[in-house]
């Protein structure tokens, strides 16, 4: 599985860091939605869906956490902890998100709205759904 990792040109000068995140530039895609998860408590583990046209990129602005993404066929576990990094998550990919450190801020930059029906949340249909697409 190919993974995407962008990596972010830090402006900061003497004064401190600072990284400028724009449509279409450093994002590949066009920015419809801006979440954040953070206070994630100890040993909790989320996500556990996969998108059918949403395609999102995460950044760990603060702390750390692990994501893992799975296609069907491959896992791969990725770190995320540093704020220069960003992963995208491509759509039919099941994700995983846990190990957040307490000071995570998880930053997820999504291509389209909040749709309920564009994920998948169970995950032999997501095995299902991608050995028939792969098939094709
Ligand atoms: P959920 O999908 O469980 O988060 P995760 O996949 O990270 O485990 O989302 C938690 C709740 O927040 C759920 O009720 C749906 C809602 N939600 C929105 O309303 N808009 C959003 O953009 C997201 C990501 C979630």
């Amino acid at each position: 599985m190919h993974i995407d990792l962008i990596n972010l040109q830090r402006k900061g000068d003497e004064r401190g860091g600072l990284i400028v995140l724009e449509n279409s530039k450093e994002i590949p895609f066009e920015i419809k939605r801006v979440y954040y998860i953070f206070e994630t408590l100890p040993g909790i583990r989320r996500g556990f869906h996969a998108h059918i046209n949403l395609k999102q990129l995460l950044i760990c602005v603060s702390g750390s956490c692990k994501i893992l993404l799975d296609d069907g066929s491959e896992k791969r576990t990725i770190k995320l902890d540093n704020n220069h990094t960003g992963l995208i998550v491509h759509q039919y990919i099941w994700h995983e998100m846990f190990d957040f450190s307490q000071d995570c801020v998880l930053l997820a930059l999504a291509n389209d709205f909040y749709n309920e029906n564009d994920y998948i949340r169970n995950y032999n249909e997501f095995i299902k759904i991608v050995s028939q697409i792969n098939i094709l």
